[in-house]
């Protein structure tokens, strides 16, 4: 076995939300698996600190702006050999605090934009032959934790990458999912601030008695854009401390009565 498959030597990897909990592990853990890191994200001042080859620079809830940054990257530089489609934002916890905006909203930055940024990569990457796709989604995609408009788009990705998967294999494009479970990072501020003790309630939940760290998800990653995943393309990875596996909740209240 040769095990520098399983590395991204060399490799161009364009990672959206760069700036953010999980994006940040992503260029750590990209760059020492040995691939070149474009970070993208909606202004410059979130990549401060990262060690990146280059940037862009994009609000993705426009998705008319996301594909012209891009487009503007892929004339100056071509495509990267792999994108990991990384940012992500929600607040709406709950049905009763979506209307209309809301809902438009966060499927425009969640999947409208995934869309927009990874498009025109996908047409060049087809044009050469091959080229990897990694789309952060959310166990919310499989089952539902809440934030019902944010869900709704994390499912979408999986269908968007399943799409991908079967009508651009044959140009050497490969599309993957990876479903975190829930990862403390700054995306979880809002709700510690409203609840302190928030992350103690999210614990029993979780088979392996803790949430996954950054860098776990990062891992993942490296593994779909390497070439040791050369045969796996379409497919969807809980990276979710086990969540996804059954209800521990279930069994611990009710069956062991605890
Ligand atoms: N943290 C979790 O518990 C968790 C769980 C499952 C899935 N995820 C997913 O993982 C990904 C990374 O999340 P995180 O926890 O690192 O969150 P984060 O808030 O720390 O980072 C999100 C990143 O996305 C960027 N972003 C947000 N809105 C944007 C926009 N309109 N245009 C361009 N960039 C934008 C932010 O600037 C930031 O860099 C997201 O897709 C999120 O949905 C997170």
């Amino acid at each position: 076995m040769n095990s520098a498959l399983f590395g991204v030597d060399g490799k161009t990897v364009l990672i959206s939300g760069a700036g953010g909990g999980i994006g940040r592990a992503m260029v750590q853990t990209f760059r020492e698996a040995g691939a070149n890191v474009i970070g993208a994200d909606r202004d410059e001042s979130l990549l401060e600190g990262l060690d990146l080859a280059g940037q862009v620079l994009f609000d993705q809830a426009n998705p008319k702006a996301t594909r012209a940054s891009i487009e503007r990257y892929l004339a100056a530089h071509g495509a990267p050999d792999a994108v990991v489609a990384n940012a992500g934002f929600t607040r709406a916890e709950l049905l009763e605090q979506l209307d209309d905006d809301v809902w438009a909203d966060e499927m425009a930055i969640n999947l409208g934009g995934a869309y927009a940024l990874t498009d025109p990569i996908i047409a060049a990457m087809a044009a050469r032959g091959s080229g990897s796709l990694v789309f952060i989604s959310s166990v919310n995609g499989l089952s539902h934790y809440g934030n019902p408009a944010y869900a709704a788009a994390k499912a979408g990705l999986i269908a968007y990458s399943k799409a991908i998967a079967v009508e651009r294999g044959r140009h050497g494009v490969r599309a993957n999912v990876i479903c975190p479970g829930s990862v403390r990072t700054p995306a979880w501020d809002h709700r510690l601030v409203n609840d302190p003790s928030v992350l103690d309630n999210v614990l029993p939940h979780y088979p392996l008695g803790r949430m996954v760290v950054p860098a776990e998800v990062a891992n993942a990653a490296v593994f779909f854009c390497s070439d040791a995943s050369s045969g796996i393309t379409g497919t969807v990875l809980p990276v979710d401390a086990g969540l996804m596996a059954g209800n521990l909740r279930f069994v611990d209240d009710v069956l062991r009565g605890k």
